[in-house]
């Protein structure tokens, strides 16, 4: 009591000091003590406001730099495939090497030509093997021969000219699987330069040949290249067709995100993004050897589903793993589920999208600190003094490049951390009852 008269006499906690002023008057007491009462349920209602703000965590996302240095990211990916994956002219080569009698010879060329056109939305190549004997055909691996079969750098690509400078593209460019099967990608090895040109005809540029006479006579897709522009850790995404008798310019600009490390100490789930070191994460999966990606958790998934439907993976299309690989006999289950491996599907949308079949539904986060590409295209027609008879072997040119200088980095950080809240407290503290005189009691008494 001695002691609370004591803290009550001097504090000037203002309320207080003045309901036990002994000089007070009754009324005035009152008059006090109601003060007192409002500015305690201000205080505790702020408080709990202050309490509630910073239990949910708001996030805020902010432009961290609006002009921030291309130079800070390596040029992107590229890959570039043939649409008809194999140079079919190596055939006779393949059946020699692999001894396929005349009585196998048709369907071995049929598997073939539907492995010409595979890609991970097309399994419906393979509906043309359904009823037939495929057990003979196991003992054959066609991915190797896919492999084997496939376009040479040398063959589809030339006149290289990577920053100016011309070179052999078989230096530039190496073999890549993807879910497109076997392509040719560019910059895996990531040649990051200290100044890199930007604009038209800056970074890579070469000349596509379409080879159509070395094409699989049974195959009938449109002809034309898929390119795809990647982040170098990044295993897949979408290509962009493009079609024959083009001069094909593709504009890169960059989009860099992350989130700063105050948000690092919360769980993934309330993130909304996962780093490359939780693997503990329930979000966490990714292609077996490789970095958390978005894009490596959806391949991943891509993956678990032709497990789940099929019992196997077409090893054709992802880094080398543990997981079983379809034989020619799971083919035609690959085309049998085609229509359920069509789309990637988001939780809780089906009110909104209508949809006959199920899809593929992945929790994938997004990587903390991600980099989006984003691509331009702009096609022109070839230049007039080439005959348009020619333009079949001069091939079409390619141009891919940063578009500017500079990129756009966004920062997601919490808007209201510990520090906030101990400090609004202080400050709530302050307003209603004038606390800041406990300091002076504490010192000077
Ligand atoms: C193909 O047959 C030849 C002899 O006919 C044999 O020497 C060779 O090992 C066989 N190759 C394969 C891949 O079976
Ligand atoms: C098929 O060939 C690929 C590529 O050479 C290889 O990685 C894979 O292990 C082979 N699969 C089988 C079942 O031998
Ligand atoms: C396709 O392969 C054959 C056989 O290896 C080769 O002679 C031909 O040059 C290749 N095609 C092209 C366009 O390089
Ligand atoms: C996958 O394997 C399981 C068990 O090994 C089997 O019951 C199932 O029928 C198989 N599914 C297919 C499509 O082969
Ligand atoms: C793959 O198999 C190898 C050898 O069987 C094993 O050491 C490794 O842990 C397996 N990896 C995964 C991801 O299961
Ligand atoms: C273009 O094609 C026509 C007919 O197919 C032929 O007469 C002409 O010589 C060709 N021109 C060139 C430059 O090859």
């Amino acid at each position: 009591m001695k002691l609370l008269e004591g803290y009550i006499s001097r504090a000037h906690v203002h309320g207080l000091y003045l309901i036990f002023l002994p000089t007070m008057r009754r009324r005035m007491r009152l008059l006090w003590s109601l003060a007192l009462a409002c500015a305690f349920s201000v205080l505790i209602y702020v408080s709990y406001l202050l309490g509630e703000r910073y239990h949910n965590k708001p996030f805020q996302t902010i432009v961290a730099h609006s002009h921030a240095s291309i130079n800070h990211i390596a040029f992107p990916v590229v890959v570039i495939c043939n649409k008809n994956r194999l140079n079919w002219s190596r055939l006779p080569e393949i059946k020699q090497q692999y001894n396929i009698t005349a009585d196998k010879q048709k369907l071995f060329e049929k598997i073939l030509t539907a492995y010409d056109g595979l890609s991970f939305h097309q399994f419906n190549v393979f509906d043309s093997l359904r009823g037939e004997d495929l057990e003979s055909m196991n003992v054959y691996n066609f991915t190797e021969i896919a492999s084997e079969m496939a376009w040479r750098c040398n063959e589809i690509l030339a006149d290289c000219i990577w920053q100016s400078r011309s070179r052999d593209c078989c230096k530039l460019f190496r073999p890549r699987r993807l879910p497109f099967g076997l392509c040719l990608a560019f910059n895996e090895l990531e040649q990051r330069k200290p100044t890199m040109a930007t604009g038209i005809n800056t970074g890579l540029l070469l000349r596509l040949l379409l080879r159509k006479e070395d094409h699989a006579p049974e195959s009938l897709f449109p002809k034309g290249f898929l390119l795809t522009i990647l982040e170098a850790s990044v295993w897949f995404s979408f290509p962009i067709d493009i079609v024959p008798h083009f001069r094909t310019n593709v504009a890169v600009s960059a989009v860099y995100h992350y989130f700063d490390e105050t948000t690092l100490s919360l769980p993934s789930s309330l993130r909304r993004c996962v780093m490359d070191y939780e693997i503990d994460s329930e979000h966490f999966q990714t292609l077996e050897g490789q970095k958390y990606m978005l894009e490596n958790c959806q391949a991943e998934c891509q993956q678990r589903y032709l497990l789940r439907y099929c019992n196997c993976t077409v090893d054709l299309f992802y880094p080398p793993s543990n997981y079983t690989a379809c034989r020619a006999t799971d083919l035609p289950c690959l085309a049998a589920h085609n229509h359920l491996l069509q789309n990637f599907e988001q939780p809780e949308e089906h009110p909104y999208v209508h949809r006959d079949h199920s899809g593929l539904l992945c929790e994938c986060l997004h990587n903390c600190k991600s980099l989006t590409l984003v691509t331009d295209m702009r096609k022109s027609v070839q230049s007039p003094w080439i005959p348009s008879n020619s333009t079949q072997n001069m091939g079409m040119w390619l141009n891919v490049y940063f578009k500017k200088p500079s990129m756009l980095v966004y920062k997601t950080n919490l808007l209201y951390t510990w520090v906030d809240l101990i400090v609004s407290f202080g400050g709530i503290c302050q307003l209603c009852l004038g606390v800041q005189n406990i300091k002076r009691w504490l010192i000077y008494d």
